[in-house]
């Protein structure tokens, strides 16, 4: 285990099944550490930081080395303000290599003393990310097993409208329970 504060920043929105399986391999390895949420005005994000923050709280609520923040401005300056040493990243594929390589060596250029740690989620989420999350749920398509629980449920609400037009569309009836089942076309 490594001893100090390590620090997991990302935009979070929302928090996929790849996000929480890399913070419970980061919550073995470090201490203690923190996700945080990159507060940025200039974006238009689809869930709130509020949202974000008690969603990822709810899923991180078993973690106890675990700690859920926000931040503004440069991650460096945030992560030197609580004395951590290392910041966490997960790499899917090779395609995230060149902008994490980017950000980690300008984070370095930055603050030389902080270290960027990579770690692998699991290799069955390695196609999930939040943009394509929120592109199938604005359709109203399904995220089922992409996000956790909770996020789905806020997807939902959220964007009940799209759900709706979409499973109209394809006659989805949702059954007491929470299954669906798919109508059988009249001939
Ligand atoms: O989940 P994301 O959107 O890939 O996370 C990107 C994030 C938040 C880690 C990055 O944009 C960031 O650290 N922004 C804060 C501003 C900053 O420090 N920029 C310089 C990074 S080289």
């Amino acid at each position: 285990m490594h001893k100090g504060i390590a620090i997991y920043p990302g935009s979070f929105d929302p928090t996929t099944n790849g996000h929480l399986d890399l913070i419970e391999r980061g919550a073995k390895i470090f201490e203690e550490l923190v996700v945080a949420i990159l507060r940025n005005s200039e974006k238009t994000p689809m869930f709130s930081v509020a949202e974000r923050l008690e969603m990822l709280r709810a899923l991180t609520g078993h973690l106890k080395n675990v700690r859920i923040d926000t931040f503004d401005g440069l991650m460096v300056e945030y992560a030197k303000s609580l004395e951590a040493t290392c910041i966490l990243r997960g790499i899917r594929a090779i395609s995230d290599y060149e902008y994490e390589l980017q950000m980690a060596l300008m984070n370095r250029k930055l603050e030389p003393t902080l270290e960027t740690v990579f770690m692998m989620p699991a290799d069955k989420y390695s196609y999930v990310s939040s943009r394509l999350v929120r592109e199938v749920a604005q359709a109203g398509g399904p995220v089922k097993g992409l996000v956790p629980e909770v996020v789905e449920q806020k997807l939902r609400e959220k964007l009940e409208l799209a759900y709706k037009f979409h499973d109209e569309m394809h006659q989805v009836t949702p059954v007491p329970g929470g299954k669906e089942k798919k109508r059988k076309k009249k001939s």
